[in-house]
Protein backbone atom coordinates (compact mmCIF):
# COMPACT_ATOMS: atom_id res chain seq x y z
CA UNK A 1 0.00 0.00 0.00
CA UNK A 2 1.87 3.30 -1.13
CA UNK A 3 -0.82 5.84 0.91
CA UNK A 4 -2.19 4.94 4.16
CA UNK A 5 -5.99 4.46 3.96
CA UNK A 6 -8.15 7.00 6.02
CA UNK A 7 -10.89 5.54 8.32
CA UNK A 8 -13.68 7.43 9.60
CA UNK A 9 -15.74 6.06 12.56
CA UNK A 10 -19.37 7.51 13.82
CA UNK A 11 -20.06 6.91 17.36
CA UNK A 12 -23.83 6.64 18.65
CA UNK A 13 -23.99 5.99 22.48
CA UNK A 14 -22.36 6.14 25.70
CA UNK A 15 -19.29 6.79 27.03
CA UNK A 16 -18.31 3.02 26.80
CA UNK A 17 -19.11 3.30 23.41
CA UNK A 18 -16.86 6.26 22.58
CA UNK A 19 -14.05 4.64 24.39
CA UNK A 20 -14.57 1.61 22.14
CA UNK A 21 -14.56 3.81 19.43
CA UNK A 22 -11.29 5.13 20.95
CA UNK A 23 -9.78 1.76 20.73
CA UNK A 24 -10.75 0.82 17.40
CA UNK A 25 -8.99 4.36 16.06
CA UNK A 26 -6.12 3.40 18.07
CA UNK A 27 -5.78 -0.34 16.53
CA UNK A 28 -6.38 1.10 13.09
CA UNK A 29 -3.71 3.82 13.86
CA UNK A 30 -1.48 0.53 14.66
CA UNK A 31 -2.21 -0.70 11.36
CA UNK A 32 -1.23 1.91 8.99
CA UNK A 33 -4.62 3.93 8.93
CA UNK A 34 -4.82 7.45 9.08
CA UNK A 35 -7.95 9.62 10.67
CA UNK A 36 -9.65 10.80 7.47
CA UNK A 37 -10.50 14.56 7.90
CA UNK A 38 -13.58 14.20 5.21
CA UNK A 39 -16.05 11.65 5.67
CA UNK A 40 -16.91 11.16 1.63
CA UNK A 41 -13.08 10.56 1.04
CA UNK A 42 -12.45 7.47 3.63
CA UNK A 43 -12.06 4.83 2.17
CA UNK A 44 -13.38 2.46 5.80
CA UNK A 45 -16.40 4.07 7.54
CA UNK A 46 -17.20 2.52 10.68
CA UNK A 47 -20.60 2.87 12.46
CA UNK A 48 -20.70 2.26 16.28
CA UNK A 49 -23.93 1.66 17.25
CA UNK A 50 -26.17 1.79 20.51
CA UNK A 51 -29.68 0.21 20.92
CA UNK A 52 -30.74 1.50 24.31
CA UNK A 53 -33.65 3.40 22.85
CA UNK A 54 -35.21 2.77 19.25
CA UNK A 55 -34.34 6.37 18.17
CA UNK A 56 -30.57 5.16 18.79
CA UNK A 57 -30.98 2.14 16.58
CA UNK A 58 -33.10 4.06 13.82
CA UNK A 59 -30.09 6.10 13.57
CA UNK A 60 -27.81 3.28 12.36
CA UNK A 61 -30.39 2.15 9.73
CA UNK A 62 -30.82 5.89 8.11
CA UNK A 63 -26.96 5.91 8.20
CA UNK A 64 -26.68 2.97 6.07
CA UNK A 65 -29.28 4.29 3.72
CA UNK A 66 -26.93 6.96 2.80
CA UNK A 67 -23.55 4.51 3.05
CA UNK A 68 -25.21 3.15 -0.03
CA UNK A 69 -23.54 5.86 -2.31
CA UNK A 70 -20.46 6.30 -0.75
CA UNK A 71 -19.66 2.61 -1.12
CA UNK A 72 -20.51 2.52 -4.87
CA UNK A 73 -18.03 6.00 -5.35
CA UNK A 74 -15.13 4.25 -5.79
CA UNK A 75 -13.62 0.26 -5.55
CA UNK A 76 -12.47 -1.43 -2.42
CA UNK A 77 -14.11 0.75 0.18
CA UNK A 78 -15.31 -1.03 3.06
CA UNK A 79 -17.94 -0.35 5.67
CA UNK A 80 -17.82 -2.14 8.88
CA UNK A 81 -21.02 -1.91 11.28
CA UNK A 82 -20.34 -2.24 15.20
CA UNK A 83 -21.58 -1.76 18.85
CA UNK A 84 -24.86 -2.77 20.69
CA UNK A 85 -27.03 -2.96 17.95
CA UNK A 86 -25.08 -5.65 16.18
CA UNK A 87 -24.68 -7.67 19.42
CA UNK A 88 -28.27 -7.30 19.92
CA UNK A 89 -29.30 -8.21 15.87
CA UNK A 90 -26.72 -10.37 14.92
CA UNK A 91 -25.54 -11.25 11.30
CA UNK A 92 -29.04 -10.65 10.31
CA UNK A 93 -27.47 -6.99 9.71
CA UNK A 94 -24.96 -8.55 6.89
CA UNK A 95 -28.56 -10.16 5.44
CA UNK A 96 -30.50 -7.24 5.35
CA UNK A 97 -27.60 -4.82 3.71
CA UNK A 98 -25.71 -6.33 0.98
CA UNK A 99 -23.21 -3.34 1.33
CA UNK A 100 -22.12 -4.03 4.83
CA UNK A 101 -18.75 -6.12 4.84
CA UNK A 102 -18.31 -6.40 8.13
CA UNK A 103 -19.76 -6.44 11.86
CA UNK A 104 -18.46 -6.96 15.22
CA UNK A 105 -19.82 -7.11 18.33
CA UNK A 106 -18.60 -5.17 21.54
CA UNK A 107 -16.50 -8.04 22.50
CA UNK A 108 -14.64 -8.23 18.82
CA UNK A 109 -13.09 -5.00 18.48
CA UNK A 110 -9.27 -6.53 18.50
CA UNK A 111 -10.72 -7.91 15.30
CA UNK A 112 -11.42 -4.88 13.22
CA UNK A 113 -8.17 -4.20 11.18
CA UNK A 114 -8.29 -7.82 10.06
CA UNK A 115 -11.48 -8.00 9.34
CA UNK A 116 -11.10 -4.18 7.35
CA UNK A 117 -8.30 -5.63 5.52
CA UNK A 118 -10.28 -9.17 4.49
CA UNK A 119 -12.96 -6.62 3.19
CA UNK A 120 -10.54 -5.11 0.46
CA UNK A 121 -10.65 -7.98 -0.94
CA UNK A 122 -14.17 -8.63 -1.03
CA UNK A 123 -14.21 -10.99 2.05
CA UNK A 124 -17.92 -10.42 4.33
CA UNK A 125 -17.20 -11.47 7.87
CA UNK A 126 -18.84 -11.39 11.38
CA UNK A 127 -17.16 -11.53 14.60
CA UNK A 128 -20.18 -11.80 17.30
CA UNK A 129 -18.95 -14.38 19.82
CA UNK A 130 -19.07 -13.09 24.06
CA UNK A 131 -15.43 -13.15 25.97
CA UNK A 132 -15.24 -14.04 29.91
CA UNK A 133 -12.04 -13.56 29.83
CA UNK A 134 -9.80 -10.01 31.08
CA UNK A 135 -7.80 -10.19 28.15
CA UNK A 136 -10.34 -8.19 26.32
CA UNK A 137 -9.44 -5.35 28.16
CA UNK A 138 -5.82 -5.56 26.74
CA UNK A 139 -5.21 -3.07 23.42
CA UNK A 140 -1.71 -1.56 22.86
CA UNK A 141 -0.70 1.76 24.26
CA UNK A 142 -1.38 4.81 22.19
CA UNK A 143 -0.28 5.81 18.27
CA UNK A 144 1.65 8.39 17.93
CA UNK A 145 -0.77 8.99 14.92
CA UNK A 146 -3.78 8.23 17.71
CA UNK A 147 -4.92 12.50 18.00
CA UNK A 148 -7.84 12.63 21.07
CA UNK A 149 -11.02 14.64 20.27
CA UNK A 150 -10.59 15.32 24.42
CA UNK A 151 -7.13 16.67 25.28
CA UNK A 152 -5.72 16.57 28.48
CA UNK A 153 -8.78 13.94 29.22
CA UNK A 154 -9.04 10.03 28.76
CA UNK A 155 -11.63 7.19 28.99
CA UNK A 156 -10.35 4.33 31.07
CA UNK A 157 -11.95 1.01 30.94
CA UNK A 158 -12.12 -0.76 34.96
CA UNK A 159 -15.50 -3.22 34.21
CA UNK A 160 -17.54 -4.03 31.38
CA UNK A 161 -20.96 -5.73 31.33
CA UNK A 162 -24.35 -5.91 33.55
CA UNK A 163 -25.27 -8.60 35.77
CA UNK A 164 -28.27 -6.55 36.49
CA UNK A 165 -31.14 -6.94 34.16
CA UNK A 166 -33.56 -4.04 34.71
CA UNK A 167 -36.17 -4.68 33.41
CA UNK A 168 -36.44 -2.03 30.64
CA UNK A 169 -33.09 -2.30 29.80
CA UNK A 170 -31.05 -3.90 26.73
CA UNK A 171 -27.74 -3.43 28.09
CA UNK A 172 -27.38 -6.90 29.56
CA UNK A 173 -27.77 -8.38 26.21
CA UNK A 174 -25.60 -6.17 24.49
CA UNK A 175 -22.86 -5.78 26.49
CA UNK A 176 -22.81 -9.31 28.31
CA UNK A 177 -21.92 -10.69 31.86
CA UNK A 178 -20.05 -8.16 34.25
CA UNK A 179 -16.15 -8.60 34.13
CA UNK A 180 -13.81 -6.66 36.17
CA UNK A 181 -9.65 -5.62 35.01
CA UNK A 182 -7.15 -6.46 36.93
CA UNK A 183 -5.85 -3.53 38.96
CA UNK A 184 -2.36 -3.57 37.90
CA UNK A 185 -3.27 -3.35 34.35
CA UNK A 186 -5.62 0.10 34.96
CA UNK A 187 -2.60 1.75 37.20
CA UNK A 188 -0.53 0.77 34.06
CA UNK A 189 -2.69 2.39 31.69
CA UNK A 190 -3.42 5.62 33.87
CA UNK A 191 0.55 5.63 34.59
CA UNK A 192 1.53 5.58 30.83
CA UNK A 193 -1.77 8.29 30.34
CA UNK A 194 -0.76 10.49 33.13
CA UNK A 195 2.85 10.40 31.96
CA UNK A 196 1.88 11.28 28.17
CA UNK A 197 0.10 14.54 29.70
CA UNK A 198 -3.48 13.28 30.79
CA UNK A 199 -4.59 15.55 33.54
CA UNK A 200 -8.09 13.58 33.88
CA UNK A 201 -9.26 10.25 33.70
CA UNK A 202 -12.68 9.16 33.61
CA UNK A 203 -13.00 5.03 34.86
CA UNK A 204 -15.48 3.87 32.68
CA UNK A 205 -18.20 0.51 33.71
CA UNK A 206 -21.55 -0.01 32.71
CA UNK A 207 -22.12 -0.49 36.71
CA UNK A 208 -18.63 1.15 37.15
CA UNK A 209 -18.55 0.81 40.98
CA UNK A 210 -19.62 -2.67 41.14
CA UNK A 211 -15.67 -3.33 40.22
CA UNK A 212 -14.17 -6.53 41.65
CA UNK A 213 -17.65 -7.18 43.54
CA UNK A 214 -17.00 -11.22 42.72
CA UNK A 215 -13.66 -10.82 43.93
CA UNK A 216 -14.09 -8.86 47.19
CA UNK A 217 -17.10 -11.34 48.36
CA UNK A 218 -14.96 -14.37 47.51
CA UNK A 219 -17.55 -15.44 44.50
CA UNK A 220 -14.69 -16.00 42.06
CA UNK A 221 -16.24 -16.67 38.75
CA UNK A 222 -13.34 -18.39 36.59
CA UNK A 223 -10.78 -15.23 35.84
CA UNK A 224 -13.85 -12.73 35.04
CA UNK A 225 -12.52 -10.62 38.24
CA UNK A 226 -8.99 -11.44 39.07
CA UNK A 227 -6.43 -9.16 40.56
CA UNK A 228 -9.07 -6.75 41.56
CA UNK A 229 -9.26 -4.59 44.45
CA UNK A 230 -11.81 -2.94 46.16
CA UNK A 231 -13.27 0.04 43.93
CA UNK A 232 -12.14 2.62 46.66
CA UNK A 233 -8.79 1.40 47.45
CA UNK A 234 -8.25 1.62 43.52
CA UNK A 235 -9.65 4.88 43.48
CA UNK A 236 -6.84 5.62 46.09
CA UNK A 237 -3.99 3.68 44.25
CA UNK A 238 -5.12 6.00 41.03
CA UNK A 239 -4.91 9.22 43.33
CA UNK A 240 -1.33 8.62 43.61
CA UNK A 241 -0.14 8.34 39.71
CA UNK A 242 2.12 11.79 39.32
CA UNK A 243 0.80 13.85 37.33
CA UNK A 244 -2.88 12.95 37.59
CA UNK A 245 -5.38 15.73 38.41
CA UNK A 246 -8.93 14.53 38.64
CA UNK A 247 -10.35 11.28 38.58
CA UNK A 248 -14.33 10.67 38.05
CA UNK A 249 -15.77 7.59 37.44
CA UNK A 250 -19.10 6.18 35.35
CA UNK A 251 -22.08 5.34 35.66
CA UNK A 252 -21.98 3.97 39.32
CA UNK A 253 -24.91 1.99 40.53
CA UNK A 254 -26.90 3.14 44.19
CA UNK A 255 -27.12 -0.62 45.18
CA UNK A 256 -22.66 -0.73 44.83
CA UNK A 257 -21.80 1.99 47.31
CA UNK A 258 -20.38 0.91 50.24
CA UNK A 259 -18.92 2.65 53.51
CA UNK A 260 -15.37 2.62 52.01
CA UNK A 261 -16.25 4.53 48.25
CA UNK A 262 -18.55 6.99 50.59
CA UNK A 263 -15.40 7.65 53.00
CA UNK A 264 -13.44 8.06 49.64
CA UNK A 265 -15.09 11.01 48.58
CA UNK A 266 -14.52 12.98 51.80
CA UNK A 267 -10.95 11.93 51.41
CA UNK A 268 -9.44 11.68 47.95
CA UNK A 269 -8.53 15.64 46.73
CA UNK A 270 -8.92 13.96 43.11
CA UNK A 271 -11.51 12.41 43.28
CA UNK A 272 -14.19 15.31 41.63
CA UNK A 273 -16.87 16.37 43.21
CA UNK A 274 -19.56 14.89 41.32
CA UNK A 275 -21.43 11.72 41.00
CA UNK A 276 -23.49 11.12 37.93
CA UNK A 277 -26.29 8.58 39.74
CA UNK A 278 -29.25 7.31 37.88
CA UNK A 279 -32.47 6.80 39.76
CA UNK A 280 -34.41 6.15 37.00
CA UNK A 281 -37.99 6.89 38.84
CA UNK A 282 -39.31 8.64 42.05
CA UNK A 283 -41.43 6.15 42.65
CA UNK A 284 -41.19 2.94 44.89
CA UNK A 285 -43.90 0.95 42.65
CA UNK A 286 -42.40 2.19 39.28
CA UNK A 287 -38.77 1.03 40.63
CA UNK A 288 -40.19 -2.33 41.95
CA UNK A 289 -40.97 -3.11 38.77
CA UNK A 290 -38.26 -1.55 37.07
CA UNK A 291 -36.30 -3.83 39.48
CA UNK A 292 -33.60 -1.40 40.19
CA UNK A 293 -33.04 -3.44 43.30
CA UNK A 294 -33.31 -0.36 45.95
CA UNK A 295 -36.34 2.13 46.64
CA UNK A 296 -36.16 6.39 46.99
CA UNK A 297 -35.82 5.67 50.87
CA UNK A 298 -32.22 3.90 49.93
CA UNK A 299 -31.35 6.38 47.24
CA UNK A 300 -31.90 9.68 49.13
CA UNK A 301 -30.33 7.86 52.25
CA UNK A 302 -27.46 7.16 50.29
CA UNK A 303 -27.14 10.84 48.71
CA UNK A 304 -27.32 11.70 52.27
CA UNK A 305 -24.01 9.99 53.15
CA UNK A 306 -22.13 10.95 50.23
CA UNK A 307 -23.16 14.92 51.09
CA UNK A 308 -21.85 14.10 54.66
CA UNK A 309 -19.16 12.54 53.57
CA UNK A 310 -18.35 15.70 50.62
CA UNK A 311 -20.81 18.46 51.32
CA UNK A 312 -20.35 20.30 47.93
CA UNK A 313 -21.08 17.08 45.74
CA UNK A 314 -22.82 17.90 42.81
CA UNK A 315 -25.29 15.43 41.84
CA UNK A 316 -26.68 14.44 38.38
CA UNK A 317 -29.29 11.71 37.06
CA UNK A 318 -31.08 9.64 34.62
CA UNK A 319 -34.83 9.49 34.71
CA UNK A 320 -37.18 7.30 32.45
CA UNK A 321 -41.00 8.66 32.21
CA UNK A 322 -43.73 6.79 30.83
CA UNK A 323 -42.59 3.48 32.01
CA UNK A 324 -45.74 1.13 31.68
CA UNK A 325 -48.10 1.74 34.46
CA UNK A 326 -46.70 4.81 35.72
CA UNK A 327 -49.74 6.74 36.57
CA UNK A 328 -49.79 10.90 37.08
CA UNK A 329 -49.32 10.45 41.19
CA UNK A 330 -46.23 8.06 40.10
CA UNK A 331 -45.05 11.10 37.76
CA UNK A 332 -45.37 13.27 40.47
CA UNK A 333 -43.25 11.39 43.11
CA UNK A 334 -40.51 11.59 40.54
CA UNK A 335 -40.94 15.37 40.54
CA UNK A 336 -40.78 15.40 44.46
CA UNK A 337 -37.72 13.51 43.92
CA UNK A 338 -35.90 15.45 41.75
CA UNK A 339 -37.04 18.65 43.74
CA UNK A 340 -35.67 16.92 47.31
CA UNK A 341 -32.55 15.62 45.78
CA UNK A 342 -31.96 19.42 44.03
CA UNK A 343 -30.02 17.47 40.80
CA UNK A 344 -27.70 19.96 39.10
CA UNK A 345 -28.60 18.35 36.08
CA UNK A 346 -30.76 15.01 34.59
CA UNK A 347 -30.78 13.64 31.42
CA UNK A 348 -34.35 12.47 31.27
CA UNK A 349 -36.06 9.70 28.48
CA UNK A 350 -38.99 8.64 27.44
CA UNK A 351 -39.61 5.13 28.01
CA UNK A 352 -38.77 2.87 25.25
CA UNK A 353 -39.77 -0.61 24.89
CA UNK A 354 -36.59 -2.65 23.80
CA UNK A 355 -36.58 -6.47 22.28
CA UNK A 356 -36.05 -9.10 24.20
CA UNK A 357 -36.80 -7.08 28.02
CA UNK A 358 -39.24 -8.12 30.34
CA UNK A 359 -40.96 -4.62 30.41
CA UNK A 360 -41.47 -4.78 26.40
CA UNK A 361 -44.29 -7.38 27.62
CA UNK A 362 -45.97 -5.12 29.80
CA UNK A 363 -49.49 -4.82 28.86
CA UNK A 364 -50.02 -1.19 30.51
CA UNK A 365 -48.24 0.82 28.03
CA UNK A 366 -48.29 5.09 28.34
CA UNK A 367 -49.89 6.57 26.00
CA UNK A 368 -47.07 8.77 23.41
CA UNK A 369 -48.76 11.94 24.41
CA UNK A 370 -48.58 11.72 27.91
CA UNK A 371 -45.12 10.27 27.96
CA UNK A 372 -44.15 13.59 26.09
CA UNK A 373 -46.10 15.62 28.38
CA UNK A 374 -44.28 14.19 31.44
CA UNK A 375 -41.13 14.71 29.70
CA UNK A 376 -41.31 18.46 29.10
CA UNK A 377 -42.76 18.88 32.67
CA UNK A 378 -39.54 16.77 34.18
CA UNK A 379 -37.07 18.93 31.89
CA UNK A 380 -38.53 22.11 32.65
CA UNK A 381 -38.28 21.57 36.17
CA UNK A 382 -34.87 20.26 35.36
CA UNK A 383 -33.90 23.36 34.04
CA UNK A 384 -34.62 25.59 36.96
CA UNK A 385 -33.34 24.02 39.51
CA UNK A 386 -29.65 23.93 37.07
CA UNK A 387 -30.48 27.43 36.58
CA UNK A 388 -30.52 27.80 39.93
CA UNK A 389 -27.41 25.80 40.40
CA UNK A 390 -25.87 27.80 38.23
CA UNK A 391 -26.86 31.50 39.72
CA UNK A 392 -25.13 30.14 43.17
CA UNK A 393 -21.72 29.97 41.57
CA UNK A 394 -21.39 33.18 40.21
CA UNK A 395 -18.53 35.04 42.03
CA UNK A 396 -16.72 31.85 42.53
CA UNK A 397 -13.45 30.82 41.35
CA UNK A 398 -13.62 27.70 40.00
CA UNK A 399 -10.38 25.15 38.19
CA UNK A 400 -11.49 24.40 34.34
CA UNK A 401 -9.40 21.91 32.43
CA UNK A 402 -9.62 23.88 29.27
CA UNK A 403 -10.87 21.29 25.90
CA UNK A 404 -10.86 23.79 22.67
CA UNK A 405 -13.23 25.97 21.05
CA UNK A 406 -16.76 26.80 22.42
CA UNK A 407 -20.15 25.83 20.98
CA UNK A 408 -20.83 29.61 21.52
CA UNK A 409 -18.10 30.81 18.81
CA UNK A 410 -15.98 33.96 18.26
CA UNK A 411 -12.97 33.74 20.75
CA UNK A 412 -14.96 31.73 22.93
CA UNK A 413 -13.56 28.37 24.56
CA UNK A 414 -14.91 25.83 27.05
CA UNK A 415 -13.60 23.63 29.47
CA UNK A 416 -15.18 21.04 32.89
CA UNK A 417 -15.02 22.16 36.37
CA UNK A 418 -14.43 19.81 39.09
CA UNK A 419 -18.36 19.32 39.15
CA UNK A 420 -18.53 18.73 35.65
CA UNK A 421 -19.97 22.14 34.59
CA UNK A 422 -19.54 23.47 31.40
CA UNK A 423 -17.18 26.46 31.61
CA UNK A 424 -17.07 29.01 28.64
CA UNK A 425 -14.66 31.49 28.93
CA UNK A 426 -12.93 34.20 26.10
CA UNK A 427 -9.61 33.02 24.87
CA UNK A 428 -6.72 35.21 26.29
CA UNK A 429 -4.94 37.67 23.30
CA UNK A 430 -1.89 35.31 23.81
CA UNK A 431 -4.52 32.53 22.15
CA UNK A 432 -4.02 30.45 25.47
CA UNK A 433 -5.45 28.61 27.65
CA UNK A 434 -3.73 25.84 26.04
CA UNK A 435 -6.17 22.62 25.82
CA UNK A 436 -5.50 19.81 27.94
CA UNK A 437 -4.25 22.36 30.86
CA UNK A 438 -6.02 23.58 34.27
CA UNK A 439 -7.07 27.16 34.44
CA UNK A 440 -8.36 29.33 37.34
CA UNK A 441 -11.96 30.97 35.77
CA UNK A 442 -14.06 32.91 37.92
CA UNK A 443 -17.71 32.95 37.46
CA UNK A 444 -19.00 35.69 36.32
CA UNK A 445 -22.66 34.32 34.45
CA UNK A 446 -24.94 31.27 34.47
CA UNK A 447 -26.82 30.24 31.66
CA UNK A 448 -29.08 26.98 31.85
CA UNK A 449 -26.64 25.27 30.16
CA UNK A 450 -23.40 26.76 31.35
CA UNK A 451 -21.25 28.80 33.09
CA UNK A 452 -19.48 31.69 31.73
CA UNK A 453 -16.08 33.00 33.16
CA UNK A 454 -12.91 34.77 32.85
CA UNK A 455 -9.74 33.05 33.09
CA UNK A 456 -7.40 34.50 35.87
CA UNK A 457 -4.00 32.40 34.79
CA UNK A 458 -2.95 29.62 32.88
CA UNK A 459 -0.67 29.53 30.45
CA UNK A 460 -1.01 30.79 26.25
CA UNK A 461 -0.59 29.02 23.14
CA UNK A 462 -1.82 28.77 19.91
CA UNK A 463 -5.10 27.10 19.97
CA UNK A 464 -6.39 24.86 17.28
CA UNK A 465 -9.64 22.23 17.33
CA UNK A 466 -8.61 18.65 17.33
CA UNK A 467 -9.86 16.50 14.56
CA UNK A 468 -10.03 12.84 14.37
CA UNK A 469 -13.14 11.58 13.29
CA UNK A 470 -14.27 10.58 16.84
CA UNK A 471 -16.91 12.72 18.55
CA UNK A 472 -16.48 14.69 22.19
CA UNK A 473 -18.25 12.12 24.41
CA UNK A 474 -20.63 14.68 26.02
CA UNK A 475 -21.56 16.07 23.13
CA UNK A 476 -22.05 12.62 21.52
CA UNK A 477 -24.04 11.17 24.66
CA UNK A 478 -26.11 14.25 24.29
CA UNK A 479 -27.48 14.15 20.77
CA UNK A 480 -27.55 10.56 21.30
CA UNK A 481 -30.12 10.66 24.07
CA UNK A 482 -32.43 13.84 22.44
CA UNK A 483 -32.60 11.72 19.04
CA UNK A 484 -30.64 15.26 17.72
N1 LIG B 1 -25.86 1.48 33.78
C1 LIG B 1 -26.51 2.68 33.98
C2 LIG B 1 -27.42 3.11 32.85
C3 LIG B 1 -26.96 2.93 31.45
S1 LIG B 1 -28.13 3.27 30.20
C4 LIG B 1 -27.36 2.54 35.24
O1 LIG B 1 -27.82 1.49 35.57
O2 LIG B 1 -27.62 3.52 35.85
C5 LIG B 1 -28.28 5.03 30.32
C6 LIG B 1 -29.67 5.50 30.63
O3 LIG B 1 -30.55 5.23 29.54
C7 LIG B 1 -30.32 4.82 31.81
O4 LIG B 1 -29.90 5.36 33.03
C8 LIG B 1 -31.78 5.04 31.56
O5 LIG B 1 -32.22 6.24 32.13
C9 LIG B 1 -31.86 5.14 30.04
N2 LIG B 1 -32.53 3.97 29.46
C10 LIG B 1 -32.08 2.70 29.49
N3 LIG B 1 -32.98 1.89 28.87
C11 LIG B 1 -33.99 2.68 28.44
C12 LIG B 1 -35.22 2.42 27.75
N4 LIG B 1 -35.58 1.19 27.39
N5 LIG B 1 -36.03 3.48 27.48
C13 LIG B 1 -35.67 4.73 27.85
N6 LIG B 1 -34.54 5.02 28.51
C14 LIG B 1 -33.70 4.01 28.81
FE1 LIG C 1 -29.11 -1.37 32.26
FE2 LIG C 1 -29.81 -1.65 34.80
FE3 LIG C 1 -27.51 -2.66 33.95
FE4 LIG C 1 -27.81 -0.02 34.14
S1 LIG C 1 -27.85 -1.48 35.85
S2 LIG C 1 -26.90 -1.13 32.42
S3 LIG C 1 -29.95 0.24 33.58
S4 LIG C 1 -29.55 -3.32 33.34
FE1 LIG D 1 -23.99 2.33 25.67
FE2 LIG D 1 -26.01 2.38 24.00
FE3 LIG D 1 -24.69 0.17 24.31
S1 LIG D 1 -25.93 3.40 25.93
S2 LIG D 1 -23.90 0.22 26.38
S3 LIG D 1 -23.92 2.09 23.47
S4 LIG D 1 -26.87 0.34 24.12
Amino acid sequence: MSESRRFWLRTYGCQMNVHDSEKVANLLCHHGYTASEDPDRADLWIVNTCSIRDKAEQRLYSDLGGLRAWKAAAPGRALGVGGCVVQQEGDALMRRFGHVDFVFGTHNLRWVPAMAEAATRGVRSARLEESHSPERFDFPERHPDFATARPGRAYVTVMEGCDLFCSFCVVPRTRGREISRPAHAIVAEVESLAAAGTREITLLGQTVNAYGRHEARGLRRADATAGTVPFAALLRRLAAVPGLARIRYTSPHPIFYDDELIRAHGEIPALCPHVHLPVQSGSDAVLRRMRRRHGTDDYLRLIGRLRAARPDLAITTDLIVGFPGETEADFRDTLALVREVGFVDGFSFKYSPRPGTPAALAPDGVPESVAQDRLERLQSLQRELTLAAHRARVGETTEVLAEGPSRRGGRQRAGRDPYHRIVNFAARADGGPVPGTLVAVEVVEATPHSLIGEVRSGAGASVRPVKNGLPDADEHWRSAITGA
